[in-house]
């Protein structure tokens, strides 16, 4: 089974359907502007994206899971050594990302490929979820079935499994994730909130904080 170097398995995240993402982001962006996807996976969010007419550039560390975007330009790369000769007027930042430790290296990496004025999309678990999330917590998304288990909080951080089953299939995908105080964050990328793009407050929008 293949599986990224943070722990995704390449086949859940062929299987997994989106979960309203391109919807968000495309209500949040002017429409046909090109993107900038950061972590984009098997093209979860990448193909809808497309289909919604945006042009997509997108970059992922796993050439494994590259392998299944169709449509869109793809670059095989770790976002925080990313230096594309180019500029968007959107980049995405989804997948709670800047939850983990590479935050700042993640948001320095939007920050430089943003074009003046441009937009940064980001889906980030904002500080209410880690006071909700417990074992047994989850859901469905699609045929897949989601469960979160062995729960463990030590003060800003929090690790857990989330097992996913799919018919006879079950991947386990272990993370640390991490709560961060947003504006300080975004002010050392060279970043400034905008405002939540989203009712729950677990997407935002940024520009950048000078002309540059
Ligand atoms: C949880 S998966 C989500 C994929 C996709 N965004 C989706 O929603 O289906 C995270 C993806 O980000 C990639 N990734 C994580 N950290 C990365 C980094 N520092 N540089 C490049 N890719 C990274 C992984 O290889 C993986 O494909």
């Amino acid at each position: 089974m293949s599986v990224t170097p943070d722990g995704c398995p390449v086949d859940l995240y062929r299987a997994l359907p989106p979960a309203g993402e391109p919807e968000v982001i495309h209500g949040a962006i002017p429409a046909g502007a090109e993107v900038l996807e950061l972590g984009c996976g098997a093209g979860r969010v990448t193909h809808p994206l497309l289909a919604l007419g945006h042009p997509v550039v997108a970059v992922d560390e796993s050439a494994e899971m590259l392998a299944h975007v169709t449509g869109a330009e793809t670059v095989c790369a770790r976002i925080d050594e990313l230096r594309l000769d180019r500029r968007f007027p959107v980049v995405v930042l989804g997948s709670h990302l800047v939850n983990g430790p590479d935050r700042q290296a993640l948001l320095a990496a939007a920050r430089r490929h943003l074009a003046p004025g441009g937009q940064l999309l980001v889906e980030w678990h904002p500080p209410a979820w880690f006071d909700q999330v417990a074992d047994g917590s989850g859901g469905q998304l699609g045929e897949v079935r989601i469960a979160v288990e062995g729960v463990r909080r030590n003060g800003d951080r929090l690790s857990a499994t989330v097992v996913y089953r799919l018919g006879e299939r079950t991947w386990k995908q272990s993370f640390t994730c991490e709560t961060f105080p947003l504006e300080p964050a975004l002010e050392r990328a060279g970043l400034r909130f905008e405002r939540w793009v989203a009712a729950d407050r677990d997407w935002f929008s940024a520009r950048p904080s000078n002309a540059g």
